[in-house]
Order: structure tokens, then C-alpha cells, then sequence
């Protein structure tokens, strides 16, 4: 009988899984130098977790079903949700700020095409308790140097929900449309958006894209709008910062995020290649989140990358990631020496990665298996040499071979 994986999964063998785990420690590690520590949530939740503010988009999508107790859970579709509660439960004793960071798969029920799965991982990190310029600076020159650090090109767009909000609430819209109209944005749906605010300066404002002259733009169009030009204020100020660090960014006013839980800095970096989901990031200030779930007015914002197209993309760029390697292949000449083999490659796995031969090949295959599987040396055990405490260290590089004392290799390893 065949049995298919179910469609938008994948399966990783061995040698992507390789080049997932490098590309997946190098960003960890990026993150964690600035002071983030990883966490895990669960990979199901109780549905409302998500439905109470993580928006339409996300609803839509979500894989729900009911356990044998009755209770409505889904997979979920994002974590930030989940750490905002798990601060409410746990996290909220620690010392602030609370820097965490989690890397796992994600579950969203949307059409399979390339880039776009329905398991896909995300690497993410939540900075829960500061509400200051610099520490929206921080995590977007997170997210920047951890692409960095694979060699990555992207661009960089940043926007501010809180001045598009503000200026709704400048022009009077009402606050559950709001929600509407930044979802209708996101979406590209502009027809449904006028429906919903009928003042041109909105889209004027919307349209706004570029480098930091359209920031002059920007304070003539909402010179006379009272929030908005605050929540720019704001925003020159984050803006102020990320030239003072020298991340490369571009302003995208129109940028509206598909979360419903928004409420200041938004950004996105894309890359060349991908075709249509080139979106390899996403994040932004969430501010109303934490109280949600734990009552405490606590500030809050961060941003996760879609892993699998980082990957994607590290590919598309040429960026050289290096093959597994084995350190040592143990290859007994023959079933006399191969107990002896099995304990010289027990000896030596303390230190280093080593295999020994269990297909009972001759020599000559196991050396074309261990030059196959990229092994930087081979012990070759005969039982001549083995009788003077002697094996044969091969040199799989340059193919050179010598005779050499076991104690003299564990020297070298
Ligand atoms: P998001 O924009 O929904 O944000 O997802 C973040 C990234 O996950 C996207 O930019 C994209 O690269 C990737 N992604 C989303 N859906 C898929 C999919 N179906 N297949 C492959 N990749 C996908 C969030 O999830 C927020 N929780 C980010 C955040 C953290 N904001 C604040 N903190």
C-alpha cells in the first residue's frame, strides 16, 4: 500500500537536513549574541489563543480540530501568540527585558505552491518589555545581521502601523474597521479599503515609499492630524537609530502585515529569486499582546523568518554551504580484525565523528564509500600490523597512506 505525505508537507533527507541544521545554527547563533535565549511552545494550542487577535488571515488558515475531551485546539499557525502567553504563565517573573527566540514548524492550512507550504518553519524572537525607539532598532538589526551572517542579500523595508492607525483615529474611523482596512491593505485590496475611509490623505499617505526624504512628505501630508504625526515622530526616531547602527532599510508606508496584533514599527525584508513568496521576513511592535493574556500593560516586538525560504534563498544566491564530513573511517581487512575494528572506532568517537564498516565490504569499496561520504581519513586494520600495535592511517585528500601507533592518531584527533 502507498501512502503519500500529505500535500504542503516535505520530507528532509539527510543531506538538506544537513544544510538546514548549518543554515538554522548560524542564525542562532547571530541571535543569541544579542543576549536571546531560545524557548519551545507547544506545537498545538487551544484555538482562541489565535483567534482572539492574531487577525482574519490567520484564522482562515488555521488547522483545527477537537481532542477527545471536548476541547477546541489547532497547530499552530505562528508563535508569537503562544510566547505572549507563555510570559503570562511563566515568563512574566523574569527579569526584564525578556529576550527569547524559538525555531520550529508552524502549521497554516493556505494553497501549496513554491515557498508557500502548510508545515513551514519559522525561526523567531520576541523582545517583551521595551517600548523605546531602540529597542525597535535592535530587532530589526537582528534579523538584518543574522542574514548577514549567511552572506545573504535582501532588502529591507520598514513602515509604522501606528501612524496609519493613528491617523484613522484622526479621521474618525472606527476602531473595529480599522482592522478591516489594514487587512484590506495588506491584501492589495484598495477598492475595499476606500470603501471603508473615504479621506484621499489616507491613501496618500499609504502610497508613501522610498528612502528618508519621503519622512518630509509624510509630516506635510499629517501636519494637521494630531496622532499620526506623533506615531512619526516615533517613527524618526527608530529611523534615527537604524542609521546609527547602519542598517540598510527603505520606508514602505503601505506596509500593513497580514496579524491583526500590530501596533507600531512594521517590517519586511524580501529577497531576489524566490518568485512570488520572497517574503523571508516578517515582524513588528505589538504592544496590546501581553495584556491580552496576562492583564499587564507590557510592550513588546519582534519578527520571524519564514526558515525554508532563507534556505531557499541561500541556495538561489550560490552561497556555498559545506558538505557533512566524516572525520574517520575504520576499515578492517578482514572478519579476524573486525571486533578489533569495531573497538578502534569505539575509541575514537569520544572526540570525533567515526564509522566503521557493518556491510562486510572488501578494502577497496569501503575506501570508495568513505571518499563517497567526504571522510577526511581512513584506518585500515590487518592483522599483520595489528600484531605490532600498528594500524594504516589513509589520508582520503591526497590519498597518501602510512603506518602509525593508535596512540599517535588519538594525538591527531
Ligand atoms: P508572518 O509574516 O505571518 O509573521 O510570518 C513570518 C514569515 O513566515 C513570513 O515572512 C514568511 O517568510 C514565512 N511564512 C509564512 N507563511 C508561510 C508558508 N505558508 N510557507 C512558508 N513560509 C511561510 C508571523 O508569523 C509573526 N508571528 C512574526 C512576528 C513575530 N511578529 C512579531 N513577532
Amino acid at each position: 500500500m502507498k501512502v503519500e505525505k500529505p500535500r504542503g508537507t516535505r520530507d528532509f533527507a539527510p543531506d538538506e537536513m544537513w544544510a538546514r541544521t548549518l543554515v538554522e545554527r548560524k542564525m542562532s547563533c547571530a541571535i543569541e549574541n544579542y543576549g536571546y535565549r531560545r524557548v519551545s511552545v507547544p506545537t498545538f494550542e487551544r484555538s482562541e489563543l489565535f483567534r482572539l487577535k492574531s487577525g482574519e488571515e490567520i484564522a482562515q488558515h488555521m488547522y483545527v480540530f477537537e481532542d477527545k475531551g471536548g476541547r477546541e485546539l489547532c497547530l499552530r499557525p505562528e508563535a508569537t501568540a503562544s510566547v505572549c502567553r507563555m510570559f503570562a504563565e511563566e515568563l512574566r517573573a523574569y527579569q526584564k527585558p525578556v529576550k527569547v527566540y524559538y525555531s520550529g514548524p508552524m502549521f497554516r492550512y493556505e494553497e501549496p505552491q513554491k515557498g508557500r507550504y502548510r508545515e513551514f518553519w519559522q525561526i523567531g524572537v520576541e523582545l517583551i518589555g521595551p517600548s523605546g525607539p531602540e529597542s525597535d532598532a535592535e530587532v530589526i538589526e537582528v534579523a538584518a545581521r543574522s542574514l548577514k551572517s549567511m552572506g545573504l542579500k535582501f532588502e529591507l523595508e520598514v513602515g509604522h502601523l501606528g501612524i496609519l492607525r493613528g491617523l484613522m483615529q484622526d479621521l474618525k474611523v472606527k476602531e473595529e474597521v480599522q482592522d478591516d482596512v489594514i487587512s484590506a491593505i495588506d491584501r492589495g485590496q484598495k477598492d475595499k479599503a476606500e470603501k471603508l475611509v473615504k479621506d484621499k490623505v489616507f491613501f496618500d499617505l499609504v502610497e508613501l515609499k522610498g528612502d528618508k526624504k519621503i519622512i518630509k512628505k509624510a509630516e506635510k501630508i499629517l501636519k494637521d492630524y494630531e496622532n499620526a504625526s506623533k506615531a512619526l515622530g516615533e517613527f524618526k526616531g527608530i529611523l534615527s537609530y537604524l542609521d546609527a547602527l547602519e542598517v540598510d532599510y527603505s520606508i514602505n508606508l503601505g506596509i500593513a502585515r497580514g496579524l491583526e496584533y500590530y501596533t507600531g514599527m512594521v517590517f519586511e525584508i524580501r529577497v531576489e529569486g524566490l518568485g512570488a513568496q520572497n517574503q523571508i521576513c516578517g515582524g513588528g511592535r505589538y504592544d496590546n499582546l501581553v495584556e491580552l493574556f496576562s492583564g499587564l500593560s507590557v510592550p513588546a516586538v519582534g519578527f520571524a523568518f519564514g526558515f525554508d525560504r532563507v534556505v531557499e534563498a541561500v541556495k538561489e544566491q550560490g552561497i556555498e554551504i559545506p558538505k557533512k564530513k566524516i572525520d574517520l573511517v575504520v576499515a578492517p581487512v578482514s572478519d579476524e580484525v573486525r571486533e578489533e575494528a569495531m573497538k578502534i572506532a569505539s575509541r575514537f568517537r569520544g572526540n570525533c565523528s567515526v564509522e566503521v564498516d557493518l556491510m562486510n565490504r572488501k578494502l577497496g569499496k569501503i575506501l570508495e564509500y568513505a571518499s563517497r561520504i567526504n571522510a577526511r581519513y581512513t584506518i585500515i586494520v590487518g592483522p599483520k600490523e595489528l600484531e605490532k600495535g600498528l594500524v594504516v592511517l589513509r589520508d582520503m585528500k591526497s590519498g597518501t597512506q602510512k603506518e602509525i601507533g593508535l596512540n599517535e592518531i588519538e594525538r591527531i584527533f
